[in-house]
């Protein structure tokens, strides 16, 4: 079969509408197959032609996961989005893999519940997508990780099997459960196309609070307080240093920004409050009450307030478009080790790389920061030395990851080796050869 007969045969899979030009800085050609039937064909055709494929959900993904040569072809799952079942007594909701992350919690909140997987790109990012990079997000404190609120997956195989689990069982122990392995494979090992979710309910209200602090000690001291008070009520407890919180107030506030920047550490907690609004806001007050050196706070008790501050902590990609070039980082450590290590890093930057700016911030609760650095491009080496200012000194603490929530994807693959051993690398590569025995 040559290049143009499989062309054609596409086109007959997916029909010429749904047979587009891809994305910059990927594959040249996309499919957009309609069905998880349509997706079985066109990869059946693949396998037979051996050609590689990459599958393209949001395209929101920091680690270019989805920047291929152009000689690989993508499969869209973006017509795959479809709200396929919802059962309200067990709260299970199964969608098609190109569903939008906010189009589940429109779904959830229309049925008076709520989806445990939240983060700033909601609008754009797929389930598909986060499935593949086993999405965190801000709430992994209270629901975990996309992992834990996934209950059955459809996934298409290289060679077009089709494997479904949407039994949508709490409990199967009858084998392995094979879905696990295909949570944060990031589409090396087959094509999820759909989902079965778990919804929970919806508490009557939730309250936020922006706190000003001298440091990092100062916040650990706040999270203690807050997971004592708080218990399973706290939604989410996020950290933005400095230069993150002044950089993203300023250009997002119209108005003057909830709190003036130039303070060292900013603290943002959510909490929720089953029967009242109050009892978030009485919680979350209550855990204060026990920490003297606050600098500032500002307590939002209605959609609207929350949202105003939650603005700042999802808009880091006002940091995109501040530089010429910007790398993003997920690393993943103990709480209480970053302030040393975060100094480690701008002592790197600066003697290494002096125009680069550090933006720092993160899921303080889940010990997971994301640095986002800001450089001019005009250093033909920028990329490998920024990387090797942020990875080199996390050797020194353990443990750490270079990635925490994010994807490998094909930016990071290649520092894999600093996180994982070469054991853990080699049985991930037969389990790629046994699923994939052509390759990718
Ligand atoms: C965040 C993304 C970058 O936490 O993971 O905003
Ligand atoms: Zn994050």
């Amino acid at each position: 079969m040559n290049r143009d007969t499989l062309e054609a045969n596409l086109r007959q899979i997916v029909g010429d509408s749904n047979f587009l030009s891809g994305p910059p800085d990927g594959p040249a050609l996309v499919v957009r197959p309609g069905t998880t039937q349509e997706v079985a064909e066109c990869l059946k055709l693949f396998h037979a032609k051996q050609v590689p494929v990459v599958t393209l959900g949001g395209l929101t993904g920091l680690v270019h996961g989805t920047h291929t040569p152009p000689h690989y072809f993508g499969i869209s799952t973006e017509r795959l989005n479809r709200i396929e079942s919802f059962d309200p007594g067990t709260r299970l909701l199964a969608v098609g893999a190109g569903t939008k992350l906010e189009t589940v919690h429109d779904f959830a909140a229309d049925n008076d519940l709520r989806y445990g997987v939240d983060l700033g790109a909601r609008g754009s990012c797929t389930i598909g997508g986060n499935i593949a990079t086993n999405a965190g997000g801000n709430s992994v404190v209270r629901f975990g990780m996309t992992r834990s609120n996934v209950v059955g997956l459809e996934v298409v195989l290289s060679d077009g099997t089709i494997l479904t689990d949407l039994r949508g069982l709490p409990k199967n122990n009858a084998g392995y459960d094979l879905k696990q392995i295909f949570i944060g494979s990031e589409g090396t090992l087959g094509v999820v196309t759909k989902a079965m979710l778990k919804l929970n309910r919806r508490p009557a209200g939730t309250a936020t609070v922006l706190l000003a602090l001298d440091d990092l000690k100062s916040a650990l001291a706040v999270m203690d307080a807050m997971e004592c008070a708080c218990g399973s009520s706290l939604l989410a407890l996020e950290i933005m240093w400095d230069r993150y919180f002044e950089k993203v107030s300023a250009a997002l506030s119209a108005e003057t920004p909830p709190l003036p920047p130039g303070h060292p550490v900013y603290l943002l907690a959510q909490a929720e409050g089953e029967d009242t609004t109050e009892q978030a806001v009485d919680s979350l007050v209550g855990a204060l009450e026990s920490i003297d050196n606050i600098i500032d706070s500002a307590l939002a008790t209605t959609p609207a307030q929350e949202s105003r501050l939650w603005s700042i902590r999802d808009g880091s990609d006002v940091i995109e478009r501040a530089h010429k070039q910007v790398l993003s980082f997920d690393v993943s450590m103990r709480p209480n080790q970053y302030a040393a290590y975060i100094a480690d890093v701008e002592a790197q930057l600066m003697a290494r790389i002096p125009d680069a700016v550090a933006y720092c911030f993160g899921h303080l609760a889940d010990g997971n920061i994301h640095f986002m650095i800001g450089h001019d491009g005009s250093s033909p080496d920028a990329v490998r030395l920024i990387e090797d200012c942020v990875y080199d000194p996390l050797a020194h603490y353990k443990p750490s990851s270079i990635l925490a929530e994010h994807g490998i994807g094909r930016e990071k693959v290649r520092n894999l080796w600093r996180s994982r051993s070469s054991s853990e690398i080699a049985v991930m590569n037969r389990i790629v050869r046994v699923l994939i025995p052509l390759g990718f």
